[in-house]
């Protein structure tokens, strides 16, 4: 399956040139949890970096926070989370393997949609209204049925009505490829940990599944404090942990992963307004990264989460297909009334402009960090036929997110040239992260700096030792420049700049 080839492909990439190792790998491993190599751990830094300076940095009215992990577990009692966050899971009998029956169905949908559309596209009805468009395919209309049914099961919860939707639409293990299902199940996702050192007295916790609530339980001390009026925001990064039993596709669905999230408080009656803004924020803050719009699209969710009163995912083309990247999320009061019922400490907010106390309502955006990590990879990881007819692999990452900013490389290990190259490097150091090699071929260290995303080289050869020139290589285009050794920090410095994202992400 190309799909499987593609994703192996980067999963090799990221292990051969340090960006992502298997964790335990030693000990064979550890389902769904990985571990960022040198090289990984700065590309994450950087995506870090531009998605904190663009919602906080760039937003007076965006403060930040780092809420611990650890919360008192009524925390997810008062959250839903406890009663609520579960997924409904499904095994097929013959293979024994287990798959999230919601999944199974969101899946069929848009396989027979897609299929409907290619049918539809063929006798030009694109662009029909959904009527036609019913009338005109089978199998689009079936995903449009099949679609209804399955957003009023996930509505009431009926999971039985999922298994029976399951086998109406023939849907078949992929690797038994038989119908034979058991129930459905409900299975939670929180990971429990224990409080204490004695057994008896310890008191049950929980690994948070998603950073947004030390963001809900400290409003008022950052309101207050930050002395913040409505609307505002809090920005957090942090850990998150999820048992996901159905965790495949590499660092798309982890059992640890990171979050990006940011709550947005506003006042009730304004939230469609805020929803639509940030919306769209996100997506330029997507498009800035230079990805092809068909590339990245909005998903409306046909089961809401416990706490939304509207959500919308941005999709992204990822190698296994469209998938959830970020997820946008109005959350009406839900999270502050309720630990506002289960702390009986009020979380309200008083807006002097109407004169009114109200518990605000709550905008969320919310981007998985390693989820984006592979967005970033998979966009950018390239074979590329040379005009010589020899193929290089280049990673042509945005510069500012690149991991190494600029190599440099002594064209031979002697005759004071390693000398001269470190001495570069001891300027450079203070525009970027910089990689010294003098190992290898040129040829094999500039495919080696491609493949790690590296925006420039910089050769060192005797004629630098005479007046000071080197060659500077860049990435994309592989073109050769020889330019004064002076001149290399604010080239570089040019091309890597964060701002010359931030400029498009924020306008
Ligand atoms: N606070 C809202 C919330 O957590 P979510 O849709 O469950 O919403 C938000 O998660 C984002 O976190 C997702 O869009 C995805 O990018 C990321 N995410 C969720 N589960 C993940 C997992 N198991 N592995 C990696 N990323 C995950």
């Amino acid at each position: 399956m190309a799909e499987v080839e593609n994703l192996q492909k980067i999963v090799s990439h990221c292990k051969e040139y340090g960006f992502i190792f298997p964790s335990s790998e030693i000990y064979d491993n550890l389902g769904a949890v990985y571990d960022y190599g040198q090289f990984g751990v700065e590309l994450k830094n950087n995506i870090k970096e531009y998605w904190w300076k663009s919602m906080v940095q760039m937003h007076e009215n965006i403060v930040g926070l780092d809420s611990a992990i650890f919360m008192h577990p009524t925390v997810w009692k008062a959250s839903g989370h406890v009663d609520s966050f579960s997924d409904p899971l499904i095994d097929n009998k013959d293979s024994k393997k287990r798959y999230r029956a919601d999944v199974l169905l969101e899946e069929k949908i848009d396989k027979l949609k897609e299929k409907g559309e290619k049918e539809l596209a063929k006798k030009n009805l694109s662009s029909a209204t959904e009527e036609e468009k019913i009338k005109a395919s089978r199998d689009y209309a079936k995903g449009v049925l099949l679609e209804t049914e399955y957003t009023k099961a996930a509505e009431a919860a009926d999971f039985k009505r999922y298994k029976e939707l399951i086998e109406e639409y023939e849907i078949a293990c992929e690797v038994s490829g038989s119908k034979n299902w058991t129930d459905v199940r409900q299975f939670n996702l929180m990971f429990g940990t224990k409080l204490g050192a004695v057994d008896e007295d310890a008191t049950d916790l929980y690994l948070r599944p998603e950073t947004a609530q030390g963001i809900f339980v400290n409003f008022l001390n950052v309101q207050k404090t930050g002395r913040l009026k409505i609307p505002f925001g809090i920005a957090q990064i942090g850990k998150a942990f999820r048992n996901e039993i159905v965790a495949r596709q590499f660092i798309f669905r982890m059992r640890e992963f990171e979050q990006m999230e940011m709550q947005f408080f506003v006042r009730p009656g304004t939230q469609k307004e805020w929803f639509e803004k940030w919306k769209q924020t996100r997506m330029n803050w997507h498009l800035a990264l230079g990805t092809a719009q068909e590339n990245l699209r909005f998903h409306v969710h046909e089961k809401l989460a416990h706490y939304a009163d509207a959500a919308e995912d941005i999709q992204f083309k990822f190698p296994i297909g469209f998938k959830e990247l970020e997820g946008i999320h109005s959350r009406g009061d839900f999270d502050l009334s309720q630990h506002q019922k289960f702390s009986g400490k009020k979380l309200q907010y008083f807006d002097s402009e109407i004169n009114e106390n109200y518990v605000p309502y709550v905008i969320e955006t919310s981007i998985g960090l390693d989820r984006m990590f592979l967005r970033v990879i998979s966009e950018s990881l390239k074979d590329e036929v040379l005009e010589n007819g020899e193929t290089r692999t280049v990673l042509n990452l945005p510069p500012a997110l690149a991991p190494i900013k600029v190599a440099i490389l002594p064209l031979l290990k002697k005759d004071g040239l390693p000398e001269k190259a470190r001495e570069i490097l001891n300027h450079l150091k203070f525009v970027g992260r910089t990689f010294y090699e003098e190992k290898d071929s040129i040829g094999k260290r500039y495919r080696r700096m491609d493949a790690l995303g590296t925006p420039y080289c910089i050769t060192v050869d005797h004629q630098t030792l005479e007046d000071n020139t080197v060659t500077i290589r860049e990435r994309d285009t592989m073109q050769q420049d020889r330019i004064h050794m002076d001149e290399v920090a604010k080239i570089v410095g040019a091309k890597i700049d964060m701002n010359n994202l931030l400029r498009k992400a924020v306008g």
